[in-house]
């Protein structure tokens, strides 16, 4: 099975665990970047980025290649911002045909609002269920060794 994980990270928690995934599994990455890049600032980081969670928006990314017939699953990781998908999420799956594939995804966050999200995530998708999906507590920056089995369990919830 070949598995690409497509993901937003504003200040890395996502970006370390598509890796650990990527790791696991032997999937390759896919990091998307908005051309305005969401600023990281202790407030604006939260006035812009919740705004345009919110607002459902879709943030023009900077080009990248995707070849998505090429692969079998999609493993989407997203920060929560406002209970919701980060936007870049939004835009990629807008622009691509991901019929008939398998399709997992993963979540940072802080406290709460992950479940929303993979609701939402399912609604851009037109599907009932996922896979497979994993929530993590800010997991780079506040390091838990129980995250590393529930990475494993993850993975094996996809591969089997
Ligand atoms: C705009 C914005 C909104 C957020 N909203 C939530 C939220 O609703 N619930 C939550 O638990 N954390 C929320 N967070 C925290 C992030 O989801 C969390 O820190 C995540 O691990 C960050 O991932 P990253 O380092 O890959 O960007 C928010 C952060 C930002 C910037």
């Amino acid at each position: 099975m070949k598995t690409l994980i497509v993901y937003y990270s504003l200040e890395g928690n996502t970006e370390y665990t598509a890796q650990q995934i990527a790791e696991t599994m032997g999937a390759d990455l896919l990091c998307l970047k908005p051309v305005k890049a969401y600023p990281t600032g202790k407030v604006s980081k939260f006035v812009w980025g919740g705004k345009s969670a919110v607002m459902s928006e879709t943030p023009e990314l900077k080009p990248y290649s995707c070849d998505a017939a090429a692969y079998d699953c999609i493993v989407f990781g997203f920060p929560v911002w406002a209970s919701t998908i980060a936007p870049p999420l939004r835009t990629f799956i807008r622009s691509q045909d991901l019929k008939g594939k398998r399709i997992a995804a993963f979540a940072c966050q802080t406290a709460a609002g992950a479940d929303k999200a993979f609701v939402k995530l399912k609604g851009e998708l037109g599907l009932d269920a996922l896979e497979a999906e994993l929530t993590l507590l800010d997991p780079k920056t506040k390091p838990n060794p129980e995250n590393e089995q529930k990475i494993r369990d993850f993975c094996a919830a996809l591969k089997g």
